[in-house]
């Protein structure tokens, strides 16, 4: 019986040794998947990748190009499906919603609750990041896509000033046109022609028919003639990019603005990541309003770290990269390269640049306002099979394969209802 019992504290012995030196082997690696990729991105991230360095874990990168994600969401998908779960991925909105569905997610409220994030994230965002009342993502940044970036040289040369409305910016860019500048930087890929038709649709049908038409996706907002004037207006609009549109990235698109070779980019504030990449400030080389007439809205994404349920000894890194992405001086260190604003309320703005004060106002009055709209190009509108259908009717407008306004609604509706 003495021997038996021995005999068990040695085995009970053994596993407690197993479990320490299993916590000894604590991976100390993050494994992370995104679409970083640009000048101003890359830059952004090693911000993270230094942080991390200084705790002692190293960075396995995942880059997956391609803007909007599409590219890396397949990737992502392929490596889930075969059990291969990175630390974290990069991901919008619905997206973090379907993996925690799906069950493959990890549970970081023990780290949420011992760093507050309950109080310091905005809801709009624990409403994605949150599945089940688990924290299953950590939001790294709030973007806004209503922005135009604008060569401010260009902008004097040609005589222009900020327009107010849809006409005072049709002929802001006809003076560009005159000029002989490109007036519209543009990539010709379905995902920036959506994000720039999301700011179409609020600047033509005002916050409340956002909301309800790529919110709420209200059927009888999404036939309305307001959502076929918002198709006539971006007809108009994309008259002015020029012939060599199709297919190019967004950060070659943003380079256009900053050399000076095109006037504006409709595009969200990671294109400010560029500018800063190429030490060009706000005010004196760029500047940066809000499309016109979506003032005192904000059509909002948020980059967020899903956090995937890694065995134990992945565990502690994952824990580690999650503190150090909601830490808040990582927050203003970060999103002052990226473009973006903080994901937490309580960071003060002191570090960031004009432009990045005005997102961080516009973010708090439209958060305190009802002002505050998910992207739909951006996956904060509907879950992905609609923004994929949204995506790929506008396309087919922009690059002539539906012809008129009349037919892109009705195709519109129909690609969403196909998908709900
Ligand atoms: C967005 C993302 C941004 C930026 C952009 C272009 O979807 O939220 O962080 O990466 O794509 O790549």
């Amino acid at each position: 019986m003495r021997k038996f019992l021995t005999t068990t504290a040695m085995i009970a012995l053994a596993v407690a040794g197993a479990g320490a030196s299993a916590r000894a082997a604590d991976v100390k690696e993050v494994q992370m998947l995104h679409w970083w990729t640009s000048g101003g991105e890359a830059a952004a991230l090693s911000v993270l990748k230094q942080d991390l360095s200084k705790e002692g874990y190293a960075w396995k990168d995942v880059p997956v190009a391609g803007g909007g994600g599409d590219a890396a969401m397949t990737a992502l998908k392929a490596m889930v499906a075969a059990g291969n779960y990175p630390t974290a991925s990069q991901m919008l909105g619905y997206t973090v919603l379907d993996y925690a569905q799906e069950g493959v997610m990890g549970d970081l409220t023990a780290t949420a609750k011992k760093e507050g994030w309950d109080k310091s994230v905005p809801k709009a965002l624990q409403k994605f990041a949150v599945y089940n009342g688990k924290w299953v993502a950590a939001p790294v940044n709030v973007h806004s896509v209503n922005w135009l970036w604008i060569n401010k040289a260009v902008m004097e040369k040609i005589g222009g000033k900020q327009p107010k409305t849809f006409a005072e910016l049709i002929a802001l860019l006809d003076k560009a046109k005159a000029a002989g500048v490109v007036p519209l930087a543009l990539g010709g890929q379905n995902w920036q022609e959506a994000t720039m038709f999301d700011s179409i649709v609020l600047s033509t049908g005002g916050p409340e028919f956002y909301k309800k038409a790529f919110n709420d996706l209200d059927e009888d907002s999404l036939k309305s003639d307001t959502m076929k004037k918002s198709f006539d207006n971006l007809a108009t609009i994309i008259k002015y990019v020029d012939p060599n549109f199709s297919g190019r990235d967004w950060n070659l698109a943003t380079a256009m603005v900053i050399k000076g070779d095109a006037l504006v980019q409709v595009m969200g504030d990671w294109a400010k990541g560029e500018f800063v990449a190429a030490k060009k400030t706000p005010g004196t080389d760029y500047l940066c309003y809000r499309f016109p007439g979506t003032e005192g809205s904000v059509i909002y994404n948020s980059d967020m770290f899903g956090m995937f349920n890694v065995p134990a000894d992945r565990k502690a890194a994952q824990v580690a990269l999650a503190t150090a992405t909601l830490s808040k001086s990582f927050q203003s260190a970060f999103n002052v390269v990226k473009g973006s604003v903080p994901s937490r309320t309580d960071v003060p703005d002191t570090a960031f640049d004009a432009c990045g004060k005005k997102g961080i106002a516009d973010l708090k009055a439209a958060n305190e306002g009802g002002t505050l709209f998910g992207s739909l190009a951006q996956g904060y509108g509907a879950p992905p099979a609609i923004a994929n259908a949204y995506k790929d009717v506008v396309s087919k407008f922009v690059h002539g394969q539906i012809k008129t306004s009349d037919e892109a609604v009705k195709q519109l509706v129909q690609a969403i209802d196909d998908a709900r």
